[in-house]
């Protein structure tokens, strides 16, 4: 990586917030992104278009400063330039945590519509869905096919320190641990039509998401208007902006779901994965038990559900019964139980946060096809296999479930080869 100097900090501000509005520690690691790095002790930082945003929260108040690329030498900022930035750094983190929605209130609204809902978000409050960019959105999601947040973090960093614009270090610093860390912009969509995107992604460790990102990087910028996925965001409604997403390669309807959820203001989204689909079929006996696997048609019903039981805000709602069923949070739930309405203080083993998904693993198969490189490609099914089994596994802590995700696994598993063969 390039030598890059230090960022030029501005001073922190703050903002009051209540932790029932926002959990900053939930909602920046539990899937939604996968960019903040831990900046500090409760401290996370992030790079944006022109500079670093970093965010502290009390039990009171957000806390937020901005670093710029350094200046020249010498080189000073002037105070009115100071105040603007101020300005917009302040926009940006509004519009980036949707400030403007009233989340205890829709808290309110889902858990009088739904007991099970009151039961379960009462630890988790404060999740809210952030407001992202839909480009990195899109890249972002089309990276987490058949992949936990660890990875995708690690993945989105290698994009953002090959295509992005070097935006200065800060410091990281825990204890007595101090490092300069570099951050950068996420690529422009033109960055990653290069000629030699794929090739450079394939060497970086993206495998078959190489192609779905350089492919898809050129239909939006080619075969699109400018500012294309904006207009997904004012002037599409839901079904119309899942609809265009889905044309684009490596996008299927759970990606589609997450990127209008949580980039296009499309709040009654509701991506379905695996775990979802749990959640329908256990707490709120969804095909009881008829179903055995995601089709296109269930999965839509599952989204159908959960709209007609929460309302237009499902996508919102559908997340905190997400977060407060990964196995991280509700351990730690365990532990939590005597600060009932304080700051639940929410510790995520990234490890545990599989993203793993059905639909997705169909798109390695057609993989195969389109490549022919079936001997590689099977490790790969192999290896989600392996994923899905030992999460399977883990779940069935709490006894017969256990039984029954391993049989479950064991039949889709068998399917899936049969499947193979049959090509
Ligand atoms: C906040 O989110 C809602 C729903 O996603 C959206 O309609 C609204 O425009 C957003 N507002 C701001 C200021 O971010
Ligand atoms: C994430 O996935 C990679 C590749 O499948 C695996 O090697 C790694 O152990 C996983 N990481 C975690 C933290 O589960």
């Amino acid at each position: 990586m390039e030598i890059m100097a230090k960022g030029r900090a501005t001073a922190w501000a703050q903002l009051p917030i209540s932790l029932n509005q926002l959990c900053l520690a939930t909602v920046l690691r539990c899937g939604q992104t996968f960019r903040w790095k831990a900046s500090g002790p409760d401290e996370w930082s992030c790079g944006f278009s022109d500079r670093i945003i970093s965010l502290r929260q009390s039990s009171t108040h957000l806390h937020y400063r901005a670093t710029f690329p350094p200046l020249p030498k010498s080189q000073k900022p002037k105070p009115q330039e100071e105040e603007k930035e101020q300005k917009e750094t302040l926009e940006i983190v509004k519009n980036y945590l949707n400030l403007s929605v009233d989340l205890a209130s829709l808290y309110e609204k889902w858990s009088q519509k739904d007991p099970n809902f009151k039961r379960k978000a009462g630890e988790f409050g404060g999740v809210r869905m952030l407001r992202q960019e839909p480009w990195e959105c899109l890249i972002g999601f089309i990276c987490s096919s058949n992949n936990n947040i660890s990875r995708i973090g690690q993945m989105v960093d290698k994009l953002c320190a090959t295509y992005g614009t070097p935006l200065g270090t800060i410091t990281h610093s825990f204890g007595d641990k101090r490092e300069e860390v570099a951050y950068h912009s996420f690529p422009s969509i033109e960055s990653l039509t290069a000629a030699t995107v794929e090739d450079t992604l394939k060497k970086l460790g993206f495998g078959y998401r190489a192609k779905y990102i350089y492919k898809t990087a050129c239909m939006v910028y080619h075969d699109r208007p400018v500012g294309f996925l904006e207009t997904l965001r004012d002037e599409r409604d839901y079904k119309e902006a899942h609809a265009e997403l889905i044309k684009f390669t490596g996008v299927g309807p759970k990606v589609a779901d997450c990127v209008c959820l949580m980039s296009l203001d499309k709040m009654g989204a509701v991506p379905v994965d695996t775990h979802v689909w749990q959640i329908a079929t256990r707490d709120y006996k969804f095909g009881k038990g008829k179903h055995r696997s995601l089709t296109p048609a269930i999965y839509e019903a599952v989204g159908d559900l959960f709209r007609d039981l929460w309302g237009e805000e499902a996508g919102w709602a559908h997340s905190v019964l997400f977060t407060a069923d990964l196995r991280a949070f509700s351990d730690r739930l365990e532990n939590t139980k005597t600060s009932a309405s304080k700051k639940v203080k929410v510790e995520v083993k990234e490890e545990e946060v599989k993203v793993e998904i059905k639909e997705e693993e169909e798109e390695v198969k057609t993989e195969v096809k389109e490549e022919e490189e079936e001997a590689k490609v099977d490790v790969k099914v192999e290896e989600v296999i392996t994923v899905v089994e030992k999460r399977a596994r883990k779940r069935g802590v709490n006894g017969e479930v256990k039984v029954k995700a391993e049989v479950v696994v064991k039949e889709e598993v068998a399917e899936r080869r049969t499947r193979r063969r049959r090509r």
